[in-house]
């Protein structure tokens, strides 16, 4: 008998028909919420997806289930404590989308800093009249301060591309010292607050946990530049968003550029919708054709190693293979 398996997100017509080689799969593709799935999940023995809030509640109407396959790097949507205690193994996809999201948040970064968005729109709306007058300048990238709050995989990505593409002096802040970073990027390390009264450009790109959850808030912009322009490529909650709408309102920094929010979809009513000084992206960081397929063939191998019983290639909670 195959095991079953819950698919919450679109997949690549191959990699679904991979899967079913092996498994009995119910496509669900893209469903935000559980319900309409309840009926399949008592039985189901694997998921499939991303964005997904897999809990105790949630857990306990899947007592079958081994694992849990995410499509992101990210997984702060599990309660990772949970599942391990549950015996159940959870899964990430890291690396094949790192240089990619390094392109869009760079990217958002440049766009950001030289009103791109803003001035594509005013030359779409037919106001371009006369040569733009400095009202309508940017500021420069190549050769300011970028502080990179968070340098991982992605971090260091982007460090790269500031350093050899920008000649930019990188600062950054986390958990653990960063070697490569220091050596390849001449990074230099640095406490939370001085990376903020120093940088040009603040580029947040943690994880979300309970010690990053509003990690950037009202304290943190007031000791930031005026001229600063805040980068958030990590997840909407890593921010205060009040205190950033506050922040940008009160000219406590320049601008922003945002590829994650608090609710997402962000509501359409949001007051950062409607600042010309901030860029909004759809939370885009991998989503190129190349990287969503590397992410979901890496996913779908997760979820067929754990299905055997074997020992995933990305297990997030390690113990549950010791036990
Ligand atoms: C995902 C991401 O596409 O990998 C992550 O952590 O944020 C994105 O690459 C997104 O999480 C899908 O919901």
């Amino acid at each position: 008998m195959k095991p079953k398996v819950i698919v919450y997100k679109k997949l690549p017509e191959d990699i679904l028909n991979s899967l079913k080689q092996v498994c009995e799969i119910k496509y669900y593709p893209d469903s935000e919420d559980h319900s309409i799935f309840l009926h399949d999940l008592h039985d189901a023995e694997g998921m499939i997806g991303a964005g997904m809030r897999i809990d105790q509640h949630f857990l306990k109407q899947a007592p079958k289930l081994r694992i849990v396959s995410n499509v992101s790097v990210g997984y702060d949507n599990l309660d990772i404590q949970e599942l391990t205690k549950r015996n159940i193994m959870a899964t990430n996809t890291p690396d094949v989308l790192n240089e990619t999201t390094a392109d869009a948040i760079f990217g958002l970064l440049l766009i950001t800093a030289r009103r791109m968005a803003e001035l594509d729109r005013y030359v779409k709306e037919g106001k371009w009249e006369a040569p733009i007058g400095e009202n309508l300048f940017g500021v420069d990238v190549h050769h300011k301060t970028l502080g990179i709050i968070g340098m991982g995989k992605i971090g260091t990505a982007i460090a790269k591309r500031a350093h050899f593409g920008f000649g930019m002096n990188i600062l950054y802040h986390n958990r653990s010292r960063n070697q490569k970073a220091e050596e390849q990027f001449h990074a230099t390390y640095c406490e939370l607050e001085d990376l903020l009264k120093q940088s040009d450009f603040v580029c947040l790109m943690t994880p979300l946990t309970s010690e990053t959850k509003h990690l950037i808030g009202l304290k943190q912009f007031q000791l930031m530049k005026r001229s600063a322009i805040f980068i958030n490529g990590s997840r909407g909650q890593t921010v205060n968003e009040k205190d950033l709408i506050y922040a940008l309102q009160n000219k406590l920094i320049l601008g922003a550029g945002l590829d994650v929010f608090e609710q997402e979809p962000v509501p359409k009513d949001h007051p950062l919708l409607k600042m010309n000084n901030v860029v909004t992206l759809p939370h885009i960081g991998s989503a190129t054709y190349e990287t969503r397929y590397a992410m979901a063939k890496l996913a779908a191998e997760n979820l067929i190693k754990g299905l055997k019983g074997l020992c995933p290639p990305n297990l997030i909670n390690q113990e549950v293979m010791r036990k």
